[in-house]
């Protein structure tokens, strides 16, 4: 069950995912957190300060997996999105494989608020698209159609299945890597729209009354629907401290 860590010592091979076929009709859907040890993602507004280099590298790794990398608008204002690799390796791999040498990033927007100016809307190294929900106010729709990114609107029914049967239909895409957040992540598995977990541990303890979870909603809990996953892998890094895993959620 323990995975063991690159030549290198720093980050489990997550390069050699086995990945099943997605799911008819939507891709295949992996979160990918990071998680101090007392559950907590955020500390003063972003996840800054609970990753290692290691771990950044193994979210890069992710995403060279994937087609589509999700945010939901509020990690875009607090923290900016990208799919970038950073990674020459990573990206000539995708491009053999026949791919976009880098995912395209998403994000998704009930109200439409967003910061215009980050590079998510004027970079050229990456594709990037919107999807906004039926509640986006039309001269927030025309500003972001303006940046030129191509813009999806919701329908105000079921928003989240149908904006996986688009990326799926439209993008192409067979992997959805959601980077969060835990609203987000939320909304996706109260749906059961998740197939995968991946969730760094970090060895922090971050305290605080109001700290995000990784996966959070408004549906009241119940035993009924509590979500089990399998373990698929788990990699403790002694240099980092941190724990690498992998989960599978359970269909029965
Ligand atoms: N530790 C980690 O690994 C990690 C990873 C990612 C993010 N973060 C942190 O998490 C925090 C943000 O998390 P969060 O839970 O507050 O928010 P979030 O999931 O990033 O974004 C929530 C927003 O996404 C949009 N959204 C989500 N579902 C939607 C739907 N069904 N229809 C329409 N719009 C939808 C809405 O946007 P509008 O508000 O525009 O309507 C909603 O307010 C940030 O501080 C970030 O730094 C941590």
């Amino acid at each position: 069950m323990t995975t063991h860590l690159d030549g290198d010592g720093a980050a489990p091979a997550y390069h050699r995912l086995d990945l099943p076929e997605p799911p008819p009709g939507r891709p295949y859907v992996m979160i990918n957190m990071i998680m101090s040890a007392d559950g907590r993602t955020v500390i003063e507004g972003t996840e800054r300060g609970l990753g290692s280099p290691t771990d950044q590298r193994l979210m890069r790794k992710l995403r060279s997996l994937a087609d589509v990398v999700l945010n939901g608008a509020s990690t875009l204002r607090a923290s900016g999105s990208s799919s970038r690799l950073d990674d020459a390796a990573l990206e000539a791999a995708r491009a053999e494989r026949g791919r976009a040498r880098v995912p395209t990033a998403a994000v998704i927007t009930g109200f439409g608020d967003l910061p215009l100016e980050r590079a998510f809307f004027t970079a050229d190294d990456f594709e990037a698209v919107v999807y906004a929900g039926a509640t986006v106010p039309p001269e927030r729709l025309r500003a972001i159609e303006a940046t030129r990114r191509r813009v999806f609107r919701l329908p105000a029914e079921a928003p989240l299945p149908w904006m996986l049967a688009h990326m799926r239909r439209e993008l192409g895409a067979r992997v959805l890597l959601v980077e969060g957040g835990s609203a987000t992540n939320g909304a996706l598995a109260d749906l059961g729209l998740v197939d995968e977990f991946f969730l760094t541990l970090a060895p922090r303890i971050v305290g605080g009354r109001d700290a995000l979870p990784a996966v959070r909603s408004d549906r009241p809990l119940s035993l009924d629907r509590v979500a089990a996953l399998d373990l698929v892998s788990a990699a403790p890094n002694p240099q980092t401290g941190e724990v690498y895993l992998r989960y599978r959620v359970r269909r029965d």
